[in-house]
């Protein structure tokens, strides 16, 4: 399959604490196609796509990526030695998970000082160069802006907590206790119990939408909206090239804080229900983004929980307040409520394709024009692999086949580290085993919920983030290249023949695979501007689509399933085939989990 491929583009090429304690090289030519370009239903030219609407995302764990000091950290100089890998996966914007300096309750979603770099990680000095190092290769950092909450350890909380009367005291959500002292409502935070703590020194609750050490910042006050704006000034200065916005749909509180109806034996009820994409919201993140954005060439992205297709044209596009949002809607396909992972649901290829086709055709709408992070998997998600294809599914087919449709919708794809690798889950067999504390509570509460402990294990091996987070596996050698040190989470046990090296070597593995398609994004420039439909609809095993621009149609085909599937071949008459994951693809039938791309010219260049 590697010489037919290599034929085809070769051708183609030729012819075109203690506070509480108080409380790829992209070596094949670009076919450029300058007219008429359309894309939604609104004719577009590619010079009308900005640079990240023309690039790969991807996101760096970075405690798990490449480890230089031998700390069992990964850090900013082992991401600056590890470039050219992502070069060659044609990267163009790498989101760094937060790397500020934070006691790390949640892994760094818990900020003690937005201006300065955790000293695990390195120094503002190894920024500066890795942002320098990144430019000269053309790929932009992409900061995490953790700005719901910060850490219970920073100086703006610290403040805040310590009397009802100083300068913050207003700068976090405040509420009295009820009249017998407890939690002013039932809420649970999203990493289990009540979403509020409470504090001695002021005699008050403040609230905490994850861990009772992220105090969730009141957005009411404008001196905080000044302060976070600064925050994302100060690294727009230093030229990085946007923005992710995490839990950004929980900043707005509503007016009156009120009980909700329970939904589990804990009395309480989840604090999403309670304060997602609450009324109001717009007009802050608006705010936001005349202050940062105007004037700027970087991008933003928006984590969207609660935002749904029909909710887009406020939130993406020349009118919303991002450019892109993550939506969720697919990712909880299997899981009907969140906090419980042993719940889960049975799902059809069919509602997956409405997910993704519902979001694409909002959001490429003329009146909203505007464009989709698509991704399968992030740091909070398991592996694509394990969560979307039958049990049992060929890591290599399988990772071929998600990373085609990862590579080919409509919209900037974000890849997450060791995605390109086909990691699948851990299952690692105790909780004690795990590091991530969500996943701790979540087994805690299944627990609590009268699950057995086997079946509380089962949904963490289903649903831990720590399956996203394990380091990343660079060659065979002991750690995986990682670290040479003891690595903070284990190494997962299949990098001998799972990593870098080796999958450079092997012609047929899934990072050749990847570093073929996003060479196949360049030459084949309707898989980047062309307008989106999908096919066969109410087909159970196929995820098929159309990519066409004014000169050129793409037809991709996935079989998602593990047995063979046959396809009308009318969609592909008059066209070749341009790539597949099986060297004996045949029109009209798929091999289990194959991946074909098929290509029509419309206009000859
Ligand atoms: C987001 C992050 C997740 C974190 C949470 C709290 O969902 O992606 O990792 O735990 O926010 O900041």
């Amino acid at each position: 399959m590697k010489h037919r491929t290599t034929a085809i583009l070769t051708t183609l090429a030729l012819t075109l604490s203690p506070i509480l304690g108080a409380c790829g090289s992209l070596s094949v030519p670009v076919a450029e196609s300058r007219s008429d370009i359309s894309t939604g239903d609104r004719p577009m030219t590619n010079e009308d796509l900005k640079w990240w609407q023309d690039t790969i995302a991807y996101e760096i764990y970075v405690k798990s990526f490449k480890d230089s000091d031998g700390d069992g950290y990964g850090d900013i100089n082992g991401i600056i030695s590890e470039l050219d890998h992502l070069k060659r996966l044609g990267v163009g914007a790498i989101w760094l998970t937060p790397c500020y300096v934070s006691p790390q309750a949640d892994n760094g979603y818990d900020i003690a000082d937005y201006y300065n770099i955790d000293p695990s990680y390195g120094t503002m000095e190894d920024m500066d160069r890795l942002i320098e190092e990144a430019g000269k290769l053309n790929i932009r950092i992409i900061m995490d802006l953790v700005f719901n909450h910060t850490s219970d350890q920073n100086e703006w909380f610290l403040e805040s907590a310590s009397s009802k009367d100083n300068s913050k005291s207003d700068w976090y959500v405040w509420a009295d206790p009820r009249e017998d002292g407890s939690a002013p409502t039932n809420w649970r935070s999203f990493f289990g119990g009540s979403s509020w703590e409470y504090c001695e020194s002021r005699g008050q609750y403040y609230l905490h939408t994850f861990l009772k050490e992220q105090p969730d910042l009141n957005w009411e006050n404008p001196e905080v909206r000044k302060a976070l704006c600064d925050v994302a000034n100060f690294w727009v200065k230093k030229g990085v090239g946007g923005f992710r916005m995490d839990a950004i749909t929980y900043i707005k509180k509503p007016a009156e804080f009120k009980d909700g109806t329970p939904d589990a034996g804990d009395g309480l009820v989840g604090i999403h229900s309670m304060t997602a994409n609450t009324a109001g919201i717009l007009d802050y993140l608006n705010e936001f983004k005349h202050t940062v954005q105007d004037g700027t060439d970087i991008f933003t992205v928006g984590e969207a929980n609660g935002v749904s297709s029909k909710d887009l044209p406020d939130w993406v596009g020349e009118n919303g307040v991002f450019d892109m949002v993550f939506e969720f809607g697919f990712v909880d396909i299997d899981l009907p409520d969140e906090s419980n992972w042993c719940a889960t649901r049975a799902w059809t290829l069919p509602d997956f394709k409405s997910i993704f086709t519902a979001s694409e055709k909002t959001t490429s709408q003329p009146e909203i024009n505007g464009w989709y992070p698509m991704f399968l998997e992030n740091h909070d998600q398991p592996r694509s692999i394990s969560h979307f294809l039958p049990e049992g599914a060929d890591r290599v087919s399988g990772g071929k086949a998600l990373g085609t449709l990862l590579l080919t919708m409509r919209g900037t794809p974000f890849l997450m580290e060791g995605e390109e690798l086909g990691y699948v889950n851990v299952s690692w067999p105790s909780i004690d085993d795990y590091n991530d504390i969500s996943t701790k509570n979540h087994y805690k509460f299944a627990i609590e919920e009268g699950y057995s402990e086997e079946e509380a294990l089962a949904g963490v091996h289903r649903f831990a983030r720590d399956s996203a987070r394990t380091p990343m596996q660079w060659d065979s050698s002991e750690n995986a290249g990682f670290t040479e040190g003891k690595p903070w989470l284990p190494v997962y046990d299949d990098y001998k023949t799972v990593n870098v090296d080796s999958e450079m070597a092997d012609p047929d593995s899934v990072l050749n695979w990847y570093i073929k398609l996003s060479e196949l994004r360049s030459a084949h420039r309707e898989l980047v501007d062309g307008r989106y439909e999908e096919l066969f609809h109410d087909d159970e095993k196929i995820f098929a689509y159309i990519r066409e621009n004014a000169s050129r149609k793409a037809i991709v085909l996935i079989n998602f399933s593990t047995e063979s599937a046959s396809f009308d071949t009318s969609v592909v008459e008059n066209a070749e085939l341009l790539i597949s994951t099986n060297d004996k693809s045949q029109k009209g039938t798929l091999a289990p989990l194959e991946a074909v791309i098929y290509e029509e010219v419309i206009v000859s260049l």
